[in-house]
This record gives C-alpha cells, sequence and structure tokens, in this order.
C-alpha cells in the first residue's frame, strides 16, 4: 500500500510514520510537508533511507495531484495546530486548513483514491467544568478560535466530497495528544523545557482548564483502525478517558522533576479560552474494536518528560525564540 502522510514531519505525522514503519510492513510510506517552523526533519532522519520526504504545500495543486496519483491512500495530517498563533494571525490558518484540505480532496475525487482526514475535537468547542456531558459524534459544531474553524470548515468540506461526489474517505477527531517529538509551543512540552531550562511553568487564566489527554501512539492506532475497518463517509472521535486540569499536569511535571509543585507562573489567559474538552470514543471502542494502551497518564507523562531530558538536542535550539515570542503578550500575573 502506497501511503501519502500529510504533515509527516511534525508531532502527530511524525508519530505516525515511525509507528507505521514499525507495524505495517505492508506500506510505503511517503510524507508531503512545508516544512513550516512546526515541523523538525530531525525527526525523520533515522528511517529517511524507508521514507521519502517531498517538501511542499497541501495547497500547491500540481505537485499534490502527481503525489495522490501515485498513492493508494492519503493520510492528512498538515495543519496550522496552534491556536496561540491563529489568535495572532489567521491568514496561514485558512490557506493550509481550509485551501489546503480543499486541493487533497479534489485531488482524491479525481484519481478515486482513499482519504483519511486528521481532525480535533476542538471543532464542538467547549463543555463547562461541571457539565457531565462529553462530545459525541452528534455533537454540534461550535468552534472558537480561527484554528477550530477552520478545522470544523475542512471537516464539512471533507463531508461534502464524500456525499456530493462519492470520495472514500473517513474523518477523526482527536483529543490532545502528548508524547515525543512534540512542538515545544504547546502545553506539556514548553512547560517540561521550562523546567530543563530554570524556567518557571506559565499557566494560562487560574489554570482550571481541562483537557482531555492521549498518547500520541493510541491516537495513531486508531488511526489505523478506522482506515482498516471504519465506513466510509462515518466520522469517528478519539479518546482515552483522560481528563485532567492544567494547574494538576503542571503540579505533575514539577513533581516528577523533583521540583515544588507551586514553583509555578499564572500568566495572562488565552482570548476565548475553551474551558473543558471531553471524548466519548463508545463508538471507536464498540464498532471497531479500539482500545488504548495507555492508561496511567502519570507514567505517559513521565516517559515524555525522560524523553525531553534525554532529547535536548532535538528541542534546545528552538527554545529562546518560542519563549522571546510568548512573552510579548504574556504577563505574570500571580
Ligand atoms: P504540528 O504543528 O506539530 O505539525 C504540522 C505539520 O504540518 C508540520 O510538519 C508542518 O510543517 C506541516 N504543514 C503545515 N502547513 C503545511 C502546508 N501548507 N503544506 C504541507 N505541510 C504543512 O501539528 P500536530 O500537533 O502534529 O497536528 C497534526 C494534525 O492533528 C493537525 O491536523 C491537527 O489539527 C490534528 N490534531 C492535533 C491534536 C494535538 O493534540 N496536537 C489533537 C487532535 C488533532
Ligand atoms: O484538543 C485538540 C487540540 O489540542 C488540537 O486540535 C490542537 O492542535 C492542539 O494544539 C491542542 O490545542 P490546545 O489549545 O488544547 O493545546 P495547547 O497545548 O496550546 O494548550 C493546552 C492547554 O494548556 C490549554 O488549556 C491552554 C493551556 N496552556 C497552554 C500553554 C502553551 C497554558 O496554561 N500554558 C501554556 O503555556
Amino acid at each position: 500500500m502506497r501511503v501519502l502522510v500529510t504533515g509527516g514531519a511534525g508531532f502527530i505525522g511524525a508519530n505516525f510514520v515511525l509507528r507505521t514503519l514499525a507495524t505495517r510492513p505492508d506500506a510505503t510510506l511517503r510524507v508531503l510537508d512545508k516544512l513550516t517552523y512546526a515541523a523538525n526533519p530531525e525527526t525523520l532522519a533515522r528511517v529517511a533511507d524507508r521514507v521519502e520526504l517531498v517538501q511542499g504545500d497541501v495547497a500547491d495543486a500540481g505537485l499534490v495531484d502527481r503525489l495522490v496519483a501515485e498513492s493508494d491512500l492519503v493520510v492528512h495530517f498538515a495543519a496550522e495546530s496552534h491556536n496561540d498563533n491563529s489568535l495572532a494571525d489567521p491568514s496561514a490558518f485558512v490557506q493550509t486548513n481550509l485551501v489546503g484540505t480543499y486541493t487533497l480532496l479534489e485531488a482524491v475525487r479525481r484519481h478515486g483514491v482513499r482519504y483519511h482526514h486528521i481532525s480535533t475535537d476542538e471543532v464542538y468547542g467547549d463543555l463547562e467544568l461541571d457539565d457531565p456531558a462529553r462530545f459525541t459524534e452528534q455533537t454540534a459544531y461550535n468552534p472558537s478560535s480561527p484554528y477550530s474553524s477552520t478545522k470544523a470548515g475542512s471537516d464539512l468540506l471533507v463531508r461534502a466530497w464524500v456525499r456530493s461526489f462519492g470520495v472514500r474517505a473517513t474523518i477523526s477527531n482527536c483529543s490532545n495528544n502528548y508524547g515525543p517529538y512534540q512542538h515545544i509551543e504547546k502545553f506539556i512540552p514548553r512547560q517540561i523545557t521550562n523546567v530543563l531550562s530554570g524556567i518557571r511553568p506559565k499557566l494560562y487564566g487560574d489554570g482550571r482548564n481541562i483537557r482531555d489527554w492521549i498518547h500520541v501512539d493510541d491516537h495513531n492506532d486508531a488511526v489505523w483502525r478506522i482506515i482498516d475497518k471504519g465506513q466510509i463517509g462515518e466520522t469517528y472521535l478519539i479518546g482515552a478517558d483522560g481528563e485532567v486540569d492544567n494547574r494538576t499536569v503542571v503540579e505533575t511535571i514539577l513533581e516528577l522533576l523533583g521540583q515544588r509543585a507551586d514553583a509555578f507562573d499564572f500568566v495572562t489567559d488565552r482570548p476565548g479560552h475553551d474551558r473543558r474538552y471531553a471524548i466519548d470514543s463508545t463508538r471507536l471502542r464498540t464498532e471497531l474494536g479500539w482500545q488504548p494502551r495507555y492508561l496511567d497518564f502519570r507514567s505517559g507523562l513521565s516517559a515524555t518528560i525522560d524523553w525531553y531530558r534525554d532529547n535536548a538536542a532535538w528541542w534546545q535550539p528552538g527554545k529562546e525564540s518560542v519563549e522571546a515570542n510568548y512573552a510579548v503578550t504574556e504577563r505574570v500575573t500571580g
């Protein structure tokens, strides 16, 4: 099976490539990645002899047409993925997440190629902290940020291309991922690398926002399960019952790194900050038989801390500029 992985030099896409190489001897992998600031080509360097990396834009119709024509399956991870950046400048989000997805859909339509669309639980908006509800495949779309609204729009394009043009596509909406190779602008790796660099972790607002954490390998195993067994045209939610509030995450990181649990700063909140995400993944579990393997968040977090401690050369070159970027708007509030 010839698989085209878009965004395969980013966090989840690169983990997908590495895991596929380890578990799917039937797959031949090619990555299409623009190599934006979010990519780290080092991640794929050790498998360069087994994976072709094409540097290019998912919105480049000519390039995409050629690559899709040579593929049996497209797994579309490429996106502008960081909410904070989308609040500073949404333009790249509209271009990559909407125009890029449209470009891929037109190509898979022309060539009759199977397509899997990677999306997020953020398309459903947020929940109150005390709401017993969780997101399901029936929850109405209600995105809050420029990032999540462009992801929601891209999901709707996929649904329309399935219904109107018979494109063979599935969609998955996953909760917050953690694990190795995540960009240090994101919450967990930012706080781990802060502590490792002698910087106090930074909590937005009151620190009580909840995210539903899942290990990146559990996400990618679910993606393969959907590709193998999912029904064309259907959406599957991916989550591992991992609800934890941000303050608890930071306190756990500090504790695991041998620091005082209160050695963090509260900083300015994110505008429009979603309060809580929570996924009900019953459909994926009952219809497709998927189960997460990483059931203990604390030990998954501990392994992730070890990875960042052991791989400083992977993240250290970018640390100063990421923190300088945050410092432009971030103010310590407590
Ligand atoms: P990331 O930012 O780490 O990686 C994105 C990759 O896409 C980078 O390698 C980047 O160079 C590439 N890219 C960006 N614009 C491109 C373009 N125009 N053409 C080609 N490549 C381009 O993101 P991630 O966290 O790995 O997320 C991957 C996907 O998973 C995204 O679609 C995101 O919406 C979705 N998702 C992420 C999470 C999460 O917790 N990180 C959860 C659910 C869904
Ligand atoms: O839910 C899935 C989504 O998870 C994905 O679609 C996104 O691509 C991914 O970036 C992630 O979005 P979040 O906005 O939830 O992730 P982020 O890592 O930016 O922040 C997680 C939580 O931590 C959020 O409540 C904001 C908070 N935060 C973040 C940073 C960077 C802090 O308190 N301090 C920080 O320094």
